[in-house]
């Protein structure tokens, strides 16, 4: 096999965490529509149910450090395989389970574990493998798994949703949802036997000789003995067991600026979007219910092809440019949205707004912060910080989830001067901080190896 569908494979296979990660946190808007009448769920409960992933996703990626540091890349994504597995299997409750709202959220906890560690590792994973010159698409790749993931889990749900009677779906339909994630866990999981370790943990772990084998693989046989050096020489010792001061001045301000960024991906507004977009469109465009589908298969085709514009460019213009350039698009969107809101304007003006709004995010902010969190810190600290920034990410995602509706609903945004405008002014402010955060701290990274990133900080 040539090296550049080796590495391909590989970042397919990994990738599919990424799906994963898609499909699990969108699946749950088709099935608790027919759960919640099942269990009879009051508004509390069902924010719980839906709520629950999410803060297994913060405790998987937390324990994801200390997992990837032990275990390593490879098998702690298998872990997360497992995990995925397990629960699609449990959250459809069946015959053997007993049949409780408890028992429910546990399993849907499981399944945010394993996307709490699956999202720290396989970016990281990726990236640690790729050769710098294309690291940025190959990075990419994760972020349009995660798109596809639910682009196609919004086609799934509504495919066996439309298959059966109300009174069937009532009963099984959303136990069938859940069920559909076995394809791509089962998948992930026995696909992930088949990738090699990452070459950069190996050599942490002063595996040398197994490093520079599978760095030959990716790179070639001249270019891996040099990677390996500066690898090396980027640990700074010779003992296999690397110590480090995570809380020294310089370390601690690396750390600082990854978590920023990651968390500011979620203030942009992008998972309010994505979660409520429904209800967005009702109130912006008097849309019903029925068109609830149509409104967010287009909002996930949107995602997904712009995708696809970071994808190509990434690696040619730079992290920084597209960021730059998706942050004035994201406010663009924002504003036509805003504006028309608070003009008691709404129309196609507001849902092109919208449109704008997750075009620009992505091709900037989605892919380029997975990009810039994957490569930017050292090797000595990459699991630790990379299990801090997104630790820190799930649970910003949390907290714009849960605070969107009751700021949406709140007696101020609904009355002047904001006529419901005011969450868009707000996510506007955070996206104004991005781009001073990008000009003033962030690395331009492109094209350059993992360790002459390293070198920038010093
Ligand atoms: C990024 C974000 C994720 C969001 C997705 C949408 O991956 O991290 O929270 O759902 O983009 O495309």
């Amino acid at each position: 096999m040539n090296k550049k569908t080796f590495l391909l494979l590989i970042t397919a296979i990994s990738a599919l965490g990424g799906l994963l990660f898609g499909y699990d946190t969108g699946v749950i808007n088709g099935a608790q529509f027919y759960l919640s009448k099942y269990f009879e769920l009051d508004a509390t409960l069902k924010g719980w149910v839906v709520g629950s992933a999410l803060l297994g996703c913060f405790i998987g990626a937390i324990v994801a450090g200390p997992m990837s540091i032990k275990f390593g890349r490879k098998w702690s994504l298998i872990m997360s395989a497992i995990l995925f597995s397990v629960s699609a299997w449990g959250s459809g409750l069946p015959e053997m389970l007993p049949e409780t709202v408890t028992m429910l959220v546990v399993f849907r906890i499981i399944g945010g574990l394993g996307i709490g560690i699956a999202s720290m590792n396989a970016p990281m994973y990726i990236a640690e493998i790729a050769p710098s010159n294309i690291r940025g698409k190959m990075v990419t790749y994760y972020q349009l798994a995660i798109v596809v993931g639910f682009f196609v889990v919004f086609l799934a749900t509504y495919f066996i949703g439309n298959s059966l009677t109300e009174a069937q779906n009532l009963q099984f339909g959303w136990r069938r949802m859940f069920w559909s994630e076995l394809v791509p866990s089962l998948l992930f999981l026995v696909l992930l036997f088949f990738v090699p370790k990452s070459p950069r943990w190996l050599a942490i772990k002063g595996e040398d000789n197994q490093a520079l084998d599978i760095l030959s693989k990716v790179h070639g046989e001249d270019k891996a003995q040099k990677e390996l050096i500066e690898i090396k020489s980027s640990l700074k010792s010779d003992e296999p067991k690397v110590k480090v001061n995570y809380f020294s001045k310089a370390i601690l301000a690396i750390i600082i600026i990854g978590t920023a960024l990651s968390v500011l991906q979620q203030f942009t507004g992008i998972n309010a979007v994505l979660y409520y977009g429904a209800d967005i469109f009702e109130k912006a465009l008097g849309f019903g219910k029925e068109d609830v589908l149509a409104q967010q298969i287009l909002l996930a085709f949107v995602n997904l092809v712009f995708t696809f514009v970071a994808m190509y460019t990434v690696d040619k213009y730079g992290r920084k440019p597209l960021l730059y350039v998706g942050s004035i698009g994201m406010i663009l969107g924002f504003l036509l949205l805003g504006v028309s809101l608070q003009q008691n304007a709404v129309g196609v003006v507001s849902l092109i707004g919208v449109l704008i709004f997750i075009g620009s995010f992505a091709l900037s902010m989605g892919p380029v912060v997975w990009v810039i969190l994957s490569e930017m810190f050292p090797n000595k600290i990459r699991s630790v910080a990379m299990s801090v920034a997104v630790a820190a990410q799930w649970a910003a995602n949390y907290l714009v989830s849960q605070t969107f509706p009751m700021v949406m609903e709140s007696e101020a945004n609904n009355s002047a001067p904001w006529n419901g405008s005011m969450p868009y002014f707000i996510f506007i402010a955070f996206i104004l901080v991005i781009i001073f955060l990008t000009y003033k701290f962030i690395p331009e990274t492109k094209g350059k190896s993992l360790e002459e990133i390293e070198a920038f900080w010093e």
